[in-house]
């Protein structure tokens, strides 16, 4: 594994470590799922990966207070996924919070949106489920509130603004855990200088200057809506809101979204890579 080591200083009394692991994409099916299901995992899974995420877990229960997963555990819906989620995830050491291909049924086949989404999540409910909240979780660690909001279409809803408004009241220090990452110049920056043959950046909350250069397609699929500007806005200016983990972008990068709230972005788990964040 690949071990990038951060630190976060917001003053607390004793320091609290996390370890954040994003996009495994561990791929399987059994003899519930159908045959495209079984070719994906063929195409997919990958030894490496699931060794990658052991080890992860491994070294966050000797070395972290928590590790911190931003979805993308598994590469698509399935029955032997659901069960093997719910097996990895039964471990409370785990904060899990579920990222856009926890709801993928083919990888890309069909347009993904909340419909889709509530579809694939009943199924996964009817499979018994992954024994762990997928669309909103919190867990207090050490005096830091983990708050996990799934915005893994690149949106936000209003319900979501209303409860990080109750979590904020609490008093904590708050640190986000979302699979896509915030809008921020420099990570827009760099995503076109390295991979300038993309059509977008696959960023939530890109104004409509920054969409120009985007397919007409990622455009419209990425474009954020009311709601989703209305937490972006919140998220900026709650004081008690002091960094932001993101995965989704299978690389990893450090920025501000203001002067005070930094946003970290993992490199992709089924690559090895996490990261060690020391709060102090
Ligand atoms: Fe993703």
């Amino acid at each position: 594994m690949e071990l990038i080591r951060s630190t976060l200083n917001i003053g607390l009394e004793k320091p609290v470590k996390l370890l954040h692991v994003t996009d495994s994409h561990l791929a399987f099916a059994d003899e519930h799922d159908d045959e495209r299901k079984h070719k994906l995992a063929q195409r997919f899974h990958s030894a490496e990966k699931e060794k990658y995420l052991y080890e992860h877990i491994a070294y966050s229960k000797a070395n972290c207070d928590a590790l911190i997963h931003t979805g993308d555990l598994f590469d698509f819906v399935s029955h032997a996924n659901t069960v093997k989620a719910r097996e990895i995830l039964s471990d409370a050491h785990i904060f899990f919070i579920a990222g856009n291909h926890e709801y993928s049924q083919y990888v890309g086949e069909a347009w993904e949106d909340k419909a889709y989404r509530m579809n694939s999540y009943m199924q996964i409910e009817r499979d018994g489920g992954f024994g762990v909240p997928m669309l909103w979780n919190t867990r207090v660690v050490g005096g830091v509130n983990i708050v996990g909001i799934d915005n893994s279409y690149y949106l936000f809803e209003d319900w979501q603004i209303h409860r990080l408004k109750k979590e904020s009241e609490k008093g904590l220090p708050i640190i986000l855990a979302f699979h896509d990452p915030l809008f921020e110049q420099s990570l827009y920056d760099y995503h076109f200088e390295h991979s300038p043959a993309e059509s977008c950046t696959y960023l939530t909350g890109v104004d409509e200057k920054h969409l120009e250069r985007y397919s007409e397609f990622r455009a419209y699929q990425q474009r954020p809506d009311e709601p989703t500007l209305r937490m972006i806005e919140y998220i900026k200016s709650e004081p008690m809101i002091r960094a932001i983990l993101t995965g989704h972008l299978h690389f990893s990068f450090e920025s501000n979204i203001t002067e005070n709230l930094p946003q970290f972005v993992t490199g992709g788990g089924y690559d090895g890579c996490a990261r060690e964040l020391t709060i102090i």
